[in-house]
């Protein structure tokens, strides 16, 4: 066998062994809690060396969790990355705050499976919403993981019903609950037939030794009530002759979302539901190209997008770091590759990953993996990086902000470093920066998603770059961009800005505005998102 030959052997092996997958939830449904226990059936936090003993776990780990909780932003990593029976997994950190947020639906765009963590009581809530229609234009299968099956739920079927309803997509369940609430006890396995249940441990809950025949086992009469299991023999008949079987090809084309039932805190179902979780996510085998194709990542050269740029990501290294996807080939520190949108050549010399604190640098990488490099404003998002010819990837989405406001410094002394602080920062692609001769009386404006973006900006200003600054909102709700051609047609007086990349773009007061001023200007085409050649 040639040399190449060998190379693609390892490649393809090591593509098929990884999995990249996001979490995406509503606010305190559970997502920090499932990553924690995740990671740790990974023994990620061992080797990161971040847990010494088992009483300060909570604190340790959460290390990283709590400065993104106190910035109400993610700071830290873009991927965490463990290996579960001969599995890599990377696990992107999508920011979880309530705020609509672009940095958080591109996280998205990395991932080749996301995962969906329903509160059992609260069901499907509305930042799940808008984080499961980003996955689902985007091709992105997603598998849902009830959680708090400990706590008063929904009726299990009411909650499935309110999946397909509210989201449009056929929930088949993988498991089904024995008892709900203080008696969730374990669950069914729909694929092995088996019944899990649940011992609670001082230290938390691991499961049981008990492994039953099936749901007519009458060892099952003597471990649960009998109202209980009266109830769970009937639900699961009730599954088992209505709800189809999964069907893998549903699920990859995003027409069925699997569901599974557990308790992250408990750690109760967790380890059957990451077993099912490398047995169907998708290996990074599928990245989508913008001709609809998909690139095939074990016969194309090294490529890679960068999907998150970070600022500052740690006070004392000051630097700036692009999160680079791999989409096919193997990485190789120190390779030479063609810049897409520079047209020219740059060397990975420094390549990292990230764990909190930690950083280590990355010698060698496979598609699905997630690369840090050192940034010297040679990156911006949507960047393609490849040794052959760049391919053309799906581009990333845009999204058009729906509130503005301007900027300005309160401190003449610190203006230097507002300056560079609002590049460095706009530059991170968490809020639009634009310039204006007639919008702001000549202050940078800012376009965001919700407000908490502003406070974040406006508080890493003053915390990164010592930078005292004022926000004032402005009245426009609605922004669209223009083509080129049309920009002389503009009439005087309207709200024209330009973005940090040299687009220009309208802001309106409101949707009828925007109605009102396409009526009287017919010719002028009105963008939801820039052109992005
Ligand atoms: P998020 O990242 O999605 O915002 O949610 P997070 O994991 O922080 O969980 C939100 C709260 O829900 C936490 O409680 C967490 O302990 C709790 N929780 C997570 N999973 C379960 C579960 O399966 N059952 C129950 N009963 N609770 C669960 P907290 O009081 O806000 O914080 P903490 O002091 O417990 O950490």
């Amino acid at each position: 066998m040639s040399e190449s030959a060998i190379g693609q052997n390892i490649i393809e092996e090591e593509t098929k062994r990884r999995r990249t997958f996001a979490i995406i939830a509503h606010p305190d449904a559970g997502k920090t809690t499932l990553t924690e226990k995740l990671l740790l059936y990974g023994g990620a936090i061992q080797l990161a060396g971040a847990v010494k003993a088992r009483k300060n776990r909570k604190a340790a780990t959460s290390d990283w969790m709590e400065m993104e909780k106190e910035k109400g932003i993610s700071i830290t990593s873009a991927a965490l990355q463990f290996e579960y029976k001969n599995h890599v997994l990377n696990l992107l950190d999508t920011p979880g705050h309530e705020d609509f947020s672009e940095d958080t639906y591109r996280t998205l765009i990395a991932a080749d499976t996301a995962v969906m963590v329903l509160d059992a009581g609260r069901g499907v809530e509305p930042q799940t919403i808008k984080l499961f229609k980003v996955c689902r234009d985007r091709g992105i299968p997603i598998v849902t993981f009830v959680n708090k099956m400990d706590r008063p739920t929904k009726k299990m079927f009411e909650l499935l019903d309110e999946i397909e309803k509210v989201l449009g997509i056929t929930a088949i369940p993988m498991v089904w609950p024995i008892g709900t609430g203080v008696d969730f006890s374990g669950v069914y396995n729909r694929v092995d037939k088996k019944i899990y249940t649940y011992d609670k441990t001082p230290g938390g809950s691991q499961k049981s030794a008990f492994q039953s025949s099936g749901i007519e086992d009458t060892n099952l009469d003597s471990m649960f009530e009998d109202w209980v299991l009266k109830q769970f023999r009937e639900e699961v008949e009730l599954v088992e002759e209505g709800i189809a079987a999964f069907s893998l090809d549903e699920f990859i084309d995003s027409k069925i979302t699997p569901v599974f039932f557990g308790s992250a805190v408990n750690n109760f179902g967790i380890q059957l539901f990451l077993d099912h979780f490398l047995q169907i996510a998708p290996p990074p085998l599928y990245f989508p190209l913008k001709n609809g194709d998909r690139l095939d990542p074990i016969t194309t050269p090294f490529s890679g997008f960068v999907f998150k740029v970070q600022a500052n990501m740690n006070k004392a290294h000051r630097d700036r770091i692009a999160f680079l996807r791999v989409c096919s080939g193997k990485f190789e520190r120190g390779l030479n590759v063609n810049h897409g949108r520079l047209g020219k050549a740059v060397k990975l010399s420094s390549s990292f990953a990230f764990f909190g604190q930690d950083r280590n640098t990355v010698d060698e990488a496979y598609p699905g993996d997630i690369i840090g490099l050192v940034n010297p404003g040679t990156y911006s998002i949507g960047d393609i990086l490849a040794t052959g010819k760049v391919p053309d990837l799906k581009p990333l989405p845009v999204f058009a902000p729906e509130i503005f406001a301007t900027l300005s410094c309160v401190e003449t002394g610190a203006l230097k470093s507002f300056r560079k602080g609002i590049e460095q920062l706009a530059e991170e692609g968490i809020l639009h920066l634009f310039t204006s001769q007639t919008v702001g009386g000549g202050l940078p404006v800012i376009g965001a998603m919700g407000q908490l973006q502003f406070e974040v900006f406006r508080r890493r200003l003053q915390d990164e770059y010592s930078a005292p600054t004022n926000i004032n909102i402005l009245p426009y709700q609605v922004s669209c961009w223009l083509l080129e051609e049309d920009i002389p047609k503009v009439p005087v007086g309207s709200n024209l800005v330009t973005d940090s990349l040299g687009r220009a773009a309208l802001l309106f007061d409101s949707e009828w505005e925007k109605g009102y001023f396409q009526k009287k200007n017919p010719e002028i085409r009105l963008l939801d998102y820039p052109t992005q050649d």
